[in-house]
């Protein structure tokens, strides 16, 4: 099929939306998102004449809303200075385009254009640490190039696009982190990890001293880059997935904020709940809250500052009113967020005017199309009273309620015969791992 350059650029456009909604979010949450974003926004032009208003509205609740800014501001330079055209190579598209890393570049080059070149997301660099034994952090930087330079010697040239593809849905579906589906996996003859699984079996079973006490860059030498430190051994429990390594991470850093959901009665309008705008820089920049203020986890002060902060907003409000309901804890990428929920539902006696500069007044339905935080729906259920009890919500939040309230396809050829060579100057560093 002859594909002009408008086709091309559009394809692109399509990899690029999907890629970004894809990093860190599953593809089943993903697909109505990017139906709907493709539905308002066919093409670059017409994201590049969006507002970020509109962009973080059709965001909310996909996360990480930094992702959806700098889509737009690289469709905004394509269109603006690219005269219209994607850049056709991983390298340009890394170079030229804000928000798109090697690994969104390397999928855009390989699936929209044919490339051969290789990605490496977090399911990748597992596949390939198990597939070749790597017990060293992926996330070390000398490992991470390894893994990429492993990547790009196994992807094919021919269908660089579907086998990058492939060997992601491997790592999702078949060699996930816990409990992968060895048994089902097509390079399961491959996969060094599962020979050491059975060697070490061996050797308890005979009583013979383990494969790394043997192995030429065995670990207590301490010379292998790639193998994992002397100080972790072998643990015989986990099976394959001692590989990879887990990275030692961080704990997120614990912050606590009072929100309060501001109500006024209906019969003063079809406006109803007070929503603040947050900065339009740091987290969830540009997003829309209810008025919060960041407090002590103590709980000291926390009612008279919030107060405070409403009556900025909106003026003289009856304090003995506002009452605390319960807590949503939202743990957003480095921080674990505790929000004390307030309400005050106003009286018909008691209105409120005042509408500042960054405040709006929302009915209840548009509340929920807003470009709001998964975080402030929670509040607002709090608030409505839907959440009984304590309970995990999800993932990365939790909700609680104050108790007053209720034929091999040709790429498996290729990574058949990468693994079957044993000539080590087909991947120098990589052949010094335990085989
Ligand atoms: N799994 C399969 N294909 C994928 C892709 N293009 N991006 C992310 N994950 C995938």
């Amino acid at each position: 099929m002859a594909e002009n350059e408008a086709d091309l650029d559009r394809r692109a456009y399509a990899v690029w939306v999907s890629e970004v909604m894809l990093q860190q979010t599953q593809v089943a949450t993903v697909i109505d998102y990017y139906s709907r974003w493709m539905q308002k926004w066919p093409t670059l032009q017409d994201l590049a004449s969006a507002s970020l208003e509109e962009v973080n509205q059709l965001w909310a609740g996909l996360g990480y809303y930094s992702r959806g800014r700098r889509l737009q501001e690289g469709a905004r330079k394509v269109v603006e200075e690219l005269g219209g055209h994607v850049p056709r190579t991983a390298e340009t598209l890394q170079r030229l385009l804000p928000g798109v890393g090697r690994y969104t570049a390397g999928a855009i080059a390989s699936i929209a254009f044919g490339q051969a070149t290789s990605v490496v997301d977090g399911n990748v660099a597992r596949v390939l640490c198990r597939v070749r034994a790597i017990g060293a952090d992926p996330s070390n930087t000398f490992v991470s190039q390894q893994l990429w330079n492993l990547a790009q010697q196994l992807v094919d040239p021919s269908r660089p696009g579907d086998f990058n593809q492939a060997a992601m849905e491997l790592g999702a579906t078949v060699c996930t982190p816990q409990r992968p589906l060895c048994t089902q996996c097509p390079v399961r003859s491959l996969c060094r990890a599962r020979q050491r699984v059975a060697q070490e079996q061996l050797s308890v079973s005979q009583n013979m001293p383990s494969i790394s006490d043997v192995e030429e860059c065995a670990p207590s030498t301490g010379q292998c880059r790639l193998c994992p430190p002397p100080t972790e051994p072998w643990d015989q429990t986990l099976g394959v997935t001692n590989f990879p390594r887990k990275a030692s991470r961080r704990p997120p850093r614990e912050e606590c904020s009072a929100t309060c959901v501001l109500e006024q009665p209906r019969a003063l309008g079809g406006a109803r709940l007070l929503l603040v705008q947050r900065p339009s820089s740091g987290l969830l920049a540009g997003l829309w809250e209810f008025p919060s203020v960041t407090v002590e986890p103590s709980g000291q002060c926390q009612h008279k500052a919030l107060l405070q902060e409403l009556q900025n907003w909106a003026g003289p409000l009856p304090a003995t009113q506002l009452q605390h309901l319960g807590e949503v804890v939202h743990t957003f990428s480095h921080i674990k967020l505790t929000y004390q929920v307030y309400g005050l539902a106003l009286e018909e006696q008691t209105p409120v005017t005042t509408t500042s500069p960054g405040a709006r007044w929302l009915t209840r339905e548009e509340f929920h199309t807003a470009a709001v935080s998964t975080a402030m729906k929670k509040v607002f259920r709090v608030y409505e009273g839907q959440q009984t009890g304590t309970h995990k919500g999800s993932k990365r939040s939790q909700v609680s309620t104050s108790s007053s309230r209720k034929k091999p396809p040709r790429g498996q050829q290729v990574l058949d015969s990468f693994f079957r060579s044993h000539n080590p100057s087909d991947a120098p560093s990589l052949n010094r791992v335990a085989q």
